[in-house]
């Protein structure tokens, strides 16, 4: 298989295997977990590889999860996108940002596992999911 065949089928992959439900490959689209359109200029293949089949294992910089208690007893769980003036912004996977007063806020958990779910690759051929990483690769910033 050629490199190039094996590009466009990790591209098919990243869709079927429902990656792109978190992560955009282009800055215009809603960004969820971590944006990957410069996924091949940031990340060695080594770092790609890991980051997929254990994504606990290292958790992006910005992307650990947290979990907040209101004292009227809502709970949010997701990424702190912004904490100024008061106020806590928290993003949870599908996008969807809140916004929490400080002072509303009981109780703050750092959680220790990743919002990327393990097994997304467990159904795949060693060449579908080598294909998967050289797509991963290939993205470079224009
Ligand atoms: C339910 C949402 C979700 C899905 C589905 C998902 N991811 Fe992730 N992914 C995340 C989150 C959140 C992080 C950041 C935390 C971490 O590093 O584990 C992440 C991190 C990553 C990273 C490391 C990025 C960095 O900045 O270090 C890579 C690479 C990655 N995912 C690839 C994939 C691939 C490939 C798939 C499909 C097989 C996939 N993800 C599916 C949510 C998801």
């Amino acid at each position: 298989m050629s490199a190039k065949g094996d590009v466009s089928l990790g591209k098919e992959l990243f869709t079927r295997a429902a990656c792109v439900t978190c992560h955009a490959v282009d800055l215009k689209e809603v960004q969820k977990g971590p944006y990957l359109g410069s996924a091949g200029t940031k990340f060695t293949r080594d770092y790609l590889i890991q980051s997929v089949l254990e994504p606990g294992a290292v958790v992006a910089p910005g992307f650990q999860t947290v979990m907040l208690k209101t004292r009227n007893r809502k709970s949010y769980t997701g990424f702190i996108t912004q904490e100024q003036d008061g106020m806590v912004e928290v993003r949870d996977i599908a996008g969807m940002v809140s916004k929490v007063k400080a002072s509303e806020i009981k109780s703050r958990k750092q959680l220790s596992f990743s919002m990327m779910p393990v097994g997304l690759v467990g159904g795949m051929t060693t060449e579908e999911f080598a294909a998967l990483i050289e797509y991963l690769a290939s993205l470079k910033e224009k």
